[in-house]
């Protein structure tokens, strides 16, 4: 089985308050960015597409393997991880979404992902139990309703699927709708989505706090 992993790394990252895409800020003086690829190959990926911001195409290649292939990124993750399938190699029998900002994902993760899509599952997400009580509020933010937890995950990437789903999947896609992962679209189109473990280290670097998180965790 062939894997070809597609790391959206287009975003600009503002909720981060970084001076330049959050995929090119440093984790121990190293790109997010990089991190994730490196994830991906150790966890057994053949090929790696990033998506990239177009005009920060030449910092992405220096930070990256030469063996990476870039692609302009578009204005949603959608459109972004879109362009990154219409560049991924048609060799490959699998396909795995990344972010790049989840640099610290162990490449198990990975390996727990391509294991599944080997056993047969069409389409297989990483995730991890709810721990906080979650509650709906109503607009004034009064709390309307509790939603019990048992049943409810948090979903991780990369995300695997066969690649003729997926591209299916996108293809069948409106124009316009703008999902936040990969998996919504394949169960917009009927697929089952199967479940691995992910991992508290996969955790997303969303705002500064985040980042500090990572920081350190890596320096231990
Ligand atoms: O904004 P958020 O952190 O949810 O983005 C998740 C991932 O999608 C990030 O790695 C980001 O770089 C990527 N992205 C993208 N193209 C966009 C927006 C986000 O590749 N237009």
């Amino acid at each position: 089985m062939s894997a070809v992993g597609v790391v959206a790394a287009a975003g600009s990252g503002s909720r981060l308050g970084a001076d330049r895409p959050k995929a090119l800020v440093e984790l121990a003086g190293r790109p997010l960015v990089a991190w994730a690829v490196e994830t991906l190959l150790a966890g057994g990926v053949d090929e790696v597409v990033v998506t990239v911001p177009a005009a920060e195409r030449a910092a992405f290649a220096a930070a990256l393997p030469g063996r990476v292939q870039l692609v302009e990124g578009g204005a949603t993750r959608t459109a972004s991880v879109r362009a990154g399938l219409a560049a991924a190699g048609p060799g490959a029998d699998v396909v795995l979404v990344h972010d790049a900002a989840r640099p610290l994902t162990p490449p198990d993760v990975v390996a727990r992902v391509l294991a599944a899509l080997a056993a047969g599952a069409p389409a297989v997400v990483p995730v991890l139990p709810v721990v906080d009580t979650t509650v709906v509020v109503d607009d004034g933010g009064l709390v309307a309703d509790a939603v019990p937890r048992a049943r409810l995950r948090r979903v991780q990437t990369p995300q695997g699927f066969d690649r003729a789903t997926l591209l299916a999947a996108y293809a069948g896609l409106p124009e316009g709708v703008e999902l936040t992962d990969d998996a919504a679209v394949v169960r917009a189109a009927g697929v089952p989505v199967a479940t691995v473990d992910g991992d508290e280290r996969a955790a997303k670097v969303t705002v500064p706090h985040d980042l500090h998180l990572a920081g350190l965790q890596v320096a231990r």
